[in-house]
């Protein structure tokens, strides 16, 4: 059989069905090329071009994280609409913000749900760490979504880039240097709320930042600042006191590879005679309820 097929009469008789086949073969790689190349300005939305990690997450990360949601807020079907919609602001925010919000995208989407889902007993919520405060824009957003009223301190040293002890964070992949007129732009795209936040410039050891900030009992203390394990306990130390009674403590990074200090320094906390209650972890964050 090989042999017929492959003789010099079968050859000449069959090489104009083979060049058929070759020629439709070739139109559609040219289709796909062209369909490609169209879905690039889409993927462009999504990608991690200029922000360093991609916006895509899978089905399966998505279906995890309303599972995560809804364990620790009770309430699966607010769950799954938080998550859609802080999907789209995060999307957004980033589109139209300067720099961008720090993180993988299911933990961005955590944090934004979880706050309002848990019902924070007061509309005060202090960020320790806000990089670009393009998520706490987006925060407010969010809370304001949920029919609340909120009122934003951030604490950053806003140094130029983002400070680490212990690592070295080379340029941002947006390009964008960290510097207060880049919150000031990120807090405007969140209306009054946004615009009425205060920036205290500084270190949230600092015993001055601290008595600046220390003027009200916040209903959400997000820890998202100095990384490191003794950076964390001193945070954890100062929410413990400014923190309302029903208030969310928000541990960021919480249980993250890169950020072992995180995890060390809030068991060490967990041992003391404290007023937190460990909630639950969502992504790559853990929630904690103070009493
Ligand atoms: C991971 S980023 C914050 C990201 C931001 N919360 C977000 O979700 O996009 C950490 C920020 O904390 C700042 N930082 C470092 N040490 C700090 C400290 N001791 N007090 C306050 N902020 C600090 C860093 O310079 C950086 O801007």
């Amino acid at each position: 059989m090989r042999t017929i097929l492959t003789s010099r009469v079968a050859r000449s008789v069959l090489r104009p069905v083979a060049d058929l086949i070759d020629q439709r073969i070739e139109r559609r790689v040219r289709e796909l090329d062209k369909l490609r190349n169209r879905q690039r300005p889409v993927e462009l939305l999504f990608d991690g071009t200029g922000r360093g990690v991609s916006r895509l997450p899978a089905q399966v990360h998505l279906d995890r994280l309303v599972g995560e949601l809804a364990r620790i807020s009770g309430d699966r079907a607010a769950a799954e609409r938080n998550v859609a919609q802080s999907f789209r602001l995060l999307i957004a925010m980033e589109a139209l913000g300067v720099g961008r919000i720090a993180g993988g995208t299911m933990n961005i989407c955590g944090k934004l749900s979880a706050v309002p889902l848990l019902d924070p007993p007061n509309d005060e919520i202090l960020e320790i760490g806000t990089l670009y405060g393009l998520f706490g824009a987006a925060l407010i957003r969010m809370m304001e979504r949920a029919g609340r009223d909120p009122h934003l301190t951030i604490v950053d040293p806003l140094a130029g880039l983002q400070l680490q002890p212990g690592t070295t964070e080379g340029a941002d992949p947006t390009g964008t240097p960290v510097r207060g007129p880049a919150v000031r732009t990120n807090l405007a795209l969140a209306g009054a709320a946004g615009t009425a936040a205060r920036v205290q410039q500084g270190f949230s050891e600092d015993p001055e930042v601290r008595a600046l900030v220390s003027d009200r009992s916040y209903g959400v203390i997000i820890v998202d600042g100095d990384h490191s394990a003794p950076g964390v306990a001193a945070d954890l130390e100062w929410a413990e006191q400014i923190i309302a009674p029903g208030g969310i403590v928000v541990l960021d990074d919480f249980g993250h590879k890169k950020w072992p200090g995180i995890k060390e320094a809030f068991e060490k906390h967990m041992a003391t005679d404290t007023r937190l209650r460990f909630l639950g972890q969502v992504a790559n964050s853990g929630y904690l309820r103070a009493e």
